[in-house]
């Protein structure tokens, strides 16, 4: 059976090099038989508990998107060593009862399996990638491959905004995707 991949990209930016890591693992990914798509989460409000009653319209969709994947996969800049605000707002609406309030509900992200990617500074996001996965065993999802891999966007990328991989890298994003796929 097809497995269904859904990303979800820790920066909104354009040109983004998480974006730009995410289009280079879809093409992987598709290689080996995946269905590909990326949750568009841009319009979301803050989490703000007076608005989780009704279920904001937006959220309900992502809710079901998150529903039908079979696994997801995080592309993450770090900031300030911690994840994202636009990524935490995300994960923490995805953390919440199906049904406000009934906490015997469930949530949409619970049990699903998530790995992480990451392209950062000289660091290659080590300290977001700890974070988040701290954050997602919390909210009961099964993460593949630990805290994953980083990958560190140098000089000439921050210059033309463009991330170069190398034959390594690829090498690293080819074996995470087989990792994954046979966990989903
Ligand atoms: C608010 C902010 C904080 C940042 N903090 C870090 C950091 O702690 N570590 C790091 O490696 N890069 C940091 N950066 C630089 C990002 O790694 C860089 O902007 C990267 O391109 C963001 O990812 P993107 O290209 O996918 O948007 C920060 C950038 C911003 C905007």
């Amino acid at each position: 059976m097809t497995k269904k991949v859904l990303f979800i990209i820790g920066s909104l930016r354009k040109n983004s090099f998480n974006r730009q890591l995410a289009a280079k693992c879809r093409e992987i990914l598709m290689q080996k038989g995946a269905e590909i798509s990326e949750l568009e989460y841009s319009g979301i409000p803050f989490m703000n508990q007076d608005s989780e009653k009704p279920v904001p319209e937006s959220i309900s969709r992502i809710r079901a998107e998150v529903a039908a994947a079979d696994g997801i996969w995080i592309f993450t800049p770090e900031y300030n060593f911690a994840v994202p605000g636009v990524l935490k707002n995300l994960l923490d609406w995805l953390s919440r009862p199906l049904v406000p309030g009934d906490f015997t509900s469930g949530t949409a992200i619970a049990g699903k399996k998530v790995t992480i990617s990451g392209v950062g500074g000289k660091n290659a996001t080590k300290n977001v990638r700890a974070d988040l996965k701290k954050l997602l065993d919390f909210i009961k999802t099964e993460v593949i491959c630990g805290e994953g891999n980083g990958f560190a966007a140098d000089g000439t990328a921050f210059q033309t905004d463009l991330l170069t991989l190398n034959e390594n890298d690829i090498a690293v994003l080819k074996k995470q995707a087989d990792e994954f796929l046979k966990a989903i």
